[in-house]
């Protein structure tokens, strides 16, 4: 069972304030210890498109990486790649949709066009021996053109996997899925690929994402993806809100009794760590609330080990503190 966490990418790439790249990188550290399997730590895109995740090299600079954990992030083409390589990544995603309107919007490409971009994409990642992963947006609703077939959602998937990819990520961008829809779909979409290579990301806007992830667990899927505290979202899809929380996900996954390497009160210290520097209304700790050390992780520094510039809070005031 796997749970890829994502908002350092999806969280914060929707993220109306501005996010210091210091703080971007105590919350990666601090996820890095709470045993996720993957951590998509940015995306290599149009700083101008996305300019939330311009830092993506020193955010690859800065973070602490522990061994075992998969530090990977979106490249929508060739630059993007190159990129990525330079800065170290792990693993590499490229990303289209099931929907013609939402990609245009997304990533100025037809669906077929988008492919066709990533092949020297995928190509060099594979001969950099790096893992591929491809999300399908709009798998299941688009903003812009309601209900997506199972069938198109197919086509994408199998044309990425003939480009060469290791793994779709099955996505409900907009968060309109229904458990059932989550079933329909995978129903046609299993005896085509097998499970092990299919994730699920779901948007938890109508909040049935934890019921889509039960969901997909009846199906044999074992990939997560979610982001600490529900944060998150597409600048490009209209009324999409944030992912699934990990938290939530973690919970439910542990009730049935199928996850046990992740620990809870590290995604809430990893969640405190962000906390102060999100806008207003996705706060979930009050603004000068908690003050957790991203390093050690002592709250107020008692024993705290003391790399300030590191440490957020009321006591310890480093050089990512926004007042
Ligand atoms: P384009 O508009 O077709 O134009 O970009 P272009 O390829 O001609 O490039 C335009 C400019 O961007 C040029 O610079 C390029 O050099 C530059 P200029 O000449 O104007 O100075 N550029 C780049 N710069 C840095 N890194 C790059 C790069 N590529 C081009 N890799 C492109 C097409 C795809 C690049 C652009 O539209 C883009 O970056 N879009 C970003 C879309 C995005 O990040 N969306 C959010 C993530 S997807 C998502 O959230 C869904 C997901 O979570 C699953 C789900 O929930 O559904 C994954
Ligand atoms: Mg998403």
């Amino acid at each position: 069972m796997k749970i890829v966490e994502v908002g350092p990418r999806d969280g914060l790439q929707n993220e109306t304030a501005s996010i210091p790249t210091d703080v971007k990188i105590a919350f990666v550290d601090a996820l890095s210890r709470t045993g996720v399997s993957e951590i998509e730590v940015s995306a290599f895109v149009s700083p101008k498109r996305v300019p939330q995740l311009a830092d993506a090299e020193a955010v690859f600079r800065g973070i602490d990486r522990k061994a075992g954990i998969v530090y990977s992030a979106l490249v929508p083409n060739r630059k993007g790649l190159e990129r990525a390589i330079d800065a170290g990544v792990d693993k590499v995603s490229v990303f289209t949709a099931a929907s013609e309107t939402f990609n245009r919007k997304n990533i100025n490409a037809s669906i077929a066009g988008s492919i066709r971009r990533f092949e020297p994409a995928v190509k060099l990642a594979r001969q950099s021996g790096l893992p591929v992963r491809g999300y399908i947006s709009t798998a299941f609703w688009c903003a812009f053109e309601g209900r997506v077939s199972p069938n198109a959602v197919i086509h994408v998937a199998e044309k990425l996997l003939d480009l060469g990819v290791d793994e779709v990520s099955i996505s409900d961008t907009i968060g309109k899925a229904t458990p059932q829809e989550v079933a329909a779909l995978l129903e046609s979409l299993l005896p085509r690929i097998a499970p092990e290579f299919v994730a699920v990301h779901f948007h938890d806007t109508y909040g049935r994402g934890v019921e889509n992830v039960l969901a997909s667990l009846d199906f044999g899927i074992q990939t997560f993806d979610a982001s600490v505290g529900g944060i998150g979202g597409c600048p490009f899809a209209p009324g999409a809100t944030g992912n699934v929380a990990t938290e939530a996900v973690v919970k439910a996954l542990q009730e049935k009794g199928v996850l046990n390497q992740v620990k809870r009160e590290r995604l809430a210290l990893a969640r405190r760590v962000l906390d102060p520097f999100l806008t207003e209304e996705r706060r979930s700790v009050p603004k000068g609330g908690s003050a957790a050390c991203a390093v050690c992780e002592f709250h107020n520094g008692e024993t705290c080990c003391g790399r300030k510039d590191r440490i957020i809070g009321s006591e310890h005031v480093g050089s990512a503190h926004r007042p």
